[in-house]
């Protein structure tokens, strides 16, 4: 498998998921403001992901050569910055936080730019750890044989390595399960049909692109046994933003009482806001819309929305996956059993 991202020679080197699965590409980032702008941009996304991404960008900032200015000064700079790059994800400002938190800690230490550097390794070797956890507890969920709903790409290009959602598929699979995958395509910007086709297919996963509007009429024909996503921030009550199409797809699943389950670290946990209506929901550029594979869809001077996430209310969850546990309804008190900071 090709690496989400890896380290070499004082640079970030990012698999460019814009491009595809046509090209397979990796872009180097140098500085901090390169790996904020890859943020932004997507060459990397996916919740995990660009946080293990964002310590990297702050390690960078803090090497001897990594711009004007003191370490500290450069080091909380990269923080704000590479922090402007996207709204939604949680794991971005986990990270940062995680970073700011050794940062002041050391202060002063001569030897801080390697501390940052092991700690951003460190946090990549652990994603990946906790992914194997989630897909763990997950598998145990999925039936065999299954027909598994998942929406955008929640697998190891969404992360360090290994996924979240298709963390649990995969893990499901290691079992021996048998398991097929129906990928919703995911507009705009067909996370699902571009790279968790692509991923699942490069291991062999049977894996089926649907567009996003077929999954009713799917479900509604018995063709969904069970819907598993990831996340990209969750509230302490456990309502869910994850990428826009989500809450249908959990509103379809419960009237068709087909199990929705949410896959994520802890990290993604957001216990400072107590319900979904307090999330940042990110809106990207209109043109992501109107312009489709190069070619403009809709009429110039015609109005476009881009809603990048949407919010998956509580009720509609059957449980969520984490590296800890599967956390069932009640999910506000399962939540606030994990005692996160
Ligand atoms: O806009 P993206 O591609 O960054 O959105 C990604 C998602 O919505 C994923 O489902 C989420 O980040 C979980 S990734 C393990």
């Amino acid at each position: 498998m090709n690496p989400t991202l890896y380290w070499k020679d004082h640079a970030l080197y990012l698999l460019d998921q814009r491009l595809l699965p046509h090209q397979l590409d990796y872009l180097r980032c140098g500085t901090w403001q390169e790996v904020a702008r890859s943020i932004e941009e997507m060459v990397v996304r996916g919740a995990p992901a660009i946080g293990v991404a964002a310590a990297f960008g702050v390690a960078l900032a803090a090497l001897p050569d990594g711009g004007p200015g003191d370490v500290t000064g450069r080091v909380a700079e990269a923080i704000e910055g590479i922090g402007r790059a996207r709204p939604t994800a949680r794991n971005l400002f986990w990270a940062l936080e995680r970073m700011r938190h050794l940062s002041e800690r050391e202060s002063g230490n001569d030897h801080l730019a390697a501390l940052l550097l092991e700690e951003a390794h460190r946090m990549l070797k652990e994603d990946i750890e906790v992914n194997r956890r989630i897909g763990e507890n997950g598998q145990e969920l999925i039936p065999d044989p299954a027909r598994v709903l998942t929406h955008c790409n929640a697998g190891a290009l969404a992360t360090a390595g290994f996924g979240t959602a298709l963390g649990v598929i995969r893990a499901a699979v290691l079992r021996g399960k048998r398991i097929e995958v129906l990928a919703g395509e995911t507009r705009p910007l067909f996370q699902g049909a571009r790279i968790t086709s692509w991923e699942l297919s490069q291991e062999g996963i049977p894996v089926t692109v649907i567009p996003d509007n077929a999954v009713g009429f799917l479900m509604s024909r018995g063709e969904v046994d069970v819907v598993v996503v990831g996340a990209d921030r969750i509230a302490a009550n456990g309502d869910t933003a994850n990428k826009i199409g989500t809450y249908s797809i959990a509103v379809l699943a419960r009237i068709h009482r087909i199990p929705f389950y949410v896959a994520a670290p802890t990290s993604t946990i957001d216990v400072t806001i107590s319900s979904g209506s307090g999330i940042h929901i990110e809106e990207r550029r209109g043109e992501e819309v109107a312009i489709c594979g190069g070619t403009r869809i809709v009429p110039r001077g015609v109005r476009v929305r881009n809603p990048a996430f949407d919010v998956t209310p509580e009720e509609y969850l059957s449980a969520i996956i984490t590296e800890r546990g599967v956390i069932r309804p009640p999910l506000s008190e399962g939540i606030r059993g994990l005692a996160l900071a």
